[in-house]
């Protein structure tokens, strides 16, 4: 059974006070055994103050980074490690995000080197793939994904890939409105599970999770989840407010 998960990237936004107002809320709101999990990415600053309340409330939200450096410690100014993630309390962490591929230059090499970190600590890496709208309309986008799945998921035994979640955020459709069809993303889904199962044996295609991303919000969550191959969602600008975020939530868990 692959995992259900709707994880929340709050990106850069909320304050230690506001990250702490959201999980009361959800403290208060949130729906109690349900079949899917729900996951929280706060900015650094909030991490442990995340993590602490959501233990202290009684949640089950793992609470992960937007992003971590590749190396164990070192001189990187401004970096911050997998382990120091850990010790704040977070147990996943995006990885190769659209914004930190095109705005922070990450390459596949780099987001492989990271991916590696993250599993061999013991962080759950959500690696995060999608075209550009250019290579959607020359109809490349497999292409693209093949690559960056490829390369990003390089060298990594079978024991530890089994752990990795992957994340099919196609760039034109992130913070843009513009999500894609529910067609469109199975058909995305479809193929890149096929793709992996060519590439590390067919039970890697049928368990790993993978979420779409890109403009998702109350209202098409459960056509998006509805299709067979699409496992979750990664949701930035309406995974904000504590009150949305919540009825996504419901709008596709079973109680
Ligand atoms: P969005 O962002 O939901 O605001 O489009 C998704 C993401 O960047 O993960």
């Amino acid at each position: 059974m692959r995992r259900k998960i709707i994880a929340g990237n709050w990106k850069m936004h909320k304050t230690i006070a506001e990250a702490v107002a959201f999980i009361e809320v959800l403290g208060k709101n949130f729906p109690r055994q349900i079949d899917i999990e729900a996951w929280i990415a706060p900015p650094f600053t909030a991490l442990e103050a995340s993590a602490s309340l959501v233990k202290e409330l009684g949640l089950h939200i793992p609470i992960g980074g937007q992003n971590m450096h590749e190396a164990a410690h070192g001189a990187f100014t401004g970096e911050i490690s997998g382990t120091m993630l850990k010790e704040v309390g977070c147990s996943f962490c995006i990885l190769g995000h659209s914004e930190r591929r095109h705005l922070f230059y990450e390459t596949d090499q780099l987001i492989n080197a990271k991916v590696r970190r993250a599993l061999e600590i013991g962080l759950t890496p959500i690696l995060c793939i999608g075209e550009k709208e250019q290579e959607r309309e020359r109809g490349e986008y497999m292409g693209v994904m093949e690559l960056q799945l490829a390369a990003g998921l390089a060298g990594i035994e079978t024991s530890l890939l089994q752990r990795v979640v992957i994340a099919y955020e196609p760039v034109w459709a992130i913070g843009t409105g513009k999500t894609a069809t529910p067609e469109i993303a199975q058909e995305t889904h479809r193929r890149i599970r096929l793709f992996l199962a060519k590439r590390w044996g067919e039970s890697m295609g049928k368990q790993l999770s993978i979420l779409y991303g890109g403009s998702v919000k109350k209202e098409n969550i459960e056509a998006l989840l509805g299709q067979p191959d699409i496992d979750g969602a990664l949701i930035g600008g309406a995974s904000l407010e504590a009150e949305q975020f919540i009825e996504i939530i419901k709008k596709v868990a079973k109680q």
